[in-house]
């Protein structure tokens, strides 16, 4: 392996992305993917940890596959590979099970959330759910997980999992960094700005998604609750209008300051206007782009396949080292 550190990332594939995954996560990616040797996943094995019809499962990892490619991640640079391809992951898990507390498991503010929502159908997927996540990350000795706000409490989980292990055994695993950026880590419920915005949402109004047509986009820029202050103001105490200043800095590299001052003497309905033109012209050529790709399945499955290919590699040697740690006889 180069001598570049190791990024890994992923999303599970559980419906059209929304801009929050784009700007918490992938938009990240494509820029750190030069500096970095990088690993960027579709765990379809998270996905099913609530019920899932499995023509849309399918679908949804692919169009995921199509996102990720049309966004700019290049499949000469990055590992792009589906999780299920992979059995490594399911592997580990076994393993970091053994290494996790039902205590810690339960205090996962992500599990608490999940679970009400879908009550008597609590399974132990949706409870082991941040222990398979440890293992995607800690299966390729990754540095660095880019991802959003929500997947802070994961990632720590992670790395007690990883110190557990090591202090347990001898040094096994990377203890990895979470890489949460500053602006667009948690862009923000259109309808409910004190909320993250969210694809399992009942109101659609609430996200944007990748591909959402130009007008829906406008529609619901345009529909986005603020506040009644009246001002543009980048504050806490305006959760609506910070939302789209920070979409709109997120997008166009602008920092808030510069687009409060920009704003200075006009309304809301230009804010809302101009983040929803700028929305779309970043969102056009990835949507354009990845409905063709969504037509070109043997483009997809060559990229995939030779993703599983190199991640397995890599994948398998940390495994062959857990196996061995832990005191499984060797078959070979
Ligand atoms: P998932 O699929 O819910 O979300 C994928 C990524 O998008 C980010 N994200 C957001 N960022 C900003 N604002 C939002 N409103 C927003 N909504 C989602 C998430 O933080 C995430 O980075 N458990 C993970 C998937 C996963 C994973 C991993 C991630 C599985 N294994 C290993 C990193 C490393 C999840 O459910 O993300």
């Amino acid at each position: 392996m180069s001598e570049k550190k190791t990024i890994f990332s992923g999303i599970q594939p559980s419906g059209a992305l929304t801009l929050g995954n784009y700007l918490g996560a992938i938009k990240n990616w494509v820029e750190l993917q030069e500096d970095y040797h990088s690993i960027f996943c579709i765990v379809d094995m998270h996905a099913i940890t609530v019920p899932k019809e499995p023509k849309d499962l399918r679908h949804n990892t692919l169009e995921v596959l199509s996102n990720y490619i049309a966004s700019g991640l290049d499949p000469d640079k990055a590992t792009l590979f589906i999780q299920s391809h992979v059995s490594a992951h399911a592997e580990l898990a076994w393993v970091l099970n053994c290494f996790s507390y039902f205590g810690e498991l339960g205090r996962m503010t992500q599990f608490k959330d999940k679970s009400k929502k879908n009550e008597g159908n609590i399974t132990a997927g949706l409870f082991d759910y941040p222990v398979l996540m440890a293992a995607d990350i800690l299966l390729y000795q990754t540095d660095l997980v880019p991802v959003g706000e929500d997947q802070r409490q994961h990632l720590e989980l992670s790395r007690d999992i990883a110190q557990r292990f090591n202090n347990r055994f001898s040094p096994t695993f990377v203890v990895p960094e979470p890489y949460i950026s500053k602006i667009g880590a948690k862009v923000m419920s259109l309808q409910d700005p004190l909320s993250k915005m969210s694809k399992s949402d009942d109101n659609d109004n609430s996200y944007i998604l990748l591909n959402d047509k130009p007008d829906d986009i406008l529609r619901k820029f345009k529909r986005a609750v603020t506040d009644s202050v009246g001002v543009i103001g980048y504050n806490t105490e305006q959760p609506g209008v910070k939302n789209l200043i920070d979409i709109c800095s997120k997008i166009t590299g602008e920092s808030a300051e510069a687009i409060v001052q920009k704003f200075e003497n006009k309304g809301y309905a230009e804010l809302k206007q101009t983040t929803a033109e700028i929305v779309i012209e970043e969102l056009r050529p990835i949507r354009e782009e990845s409905e063709k790709l969504l037509k070109d399945k043997e483009y997809l499955q060559r990229i995939y396949q030779k993703g599983a290919e190199k991640a397995e590699d890599v994948g398998r040697k940390t495994l062959r080292k857990v196996y061995k740690k832990v005191g499984f006889v060797s078959r070979y």
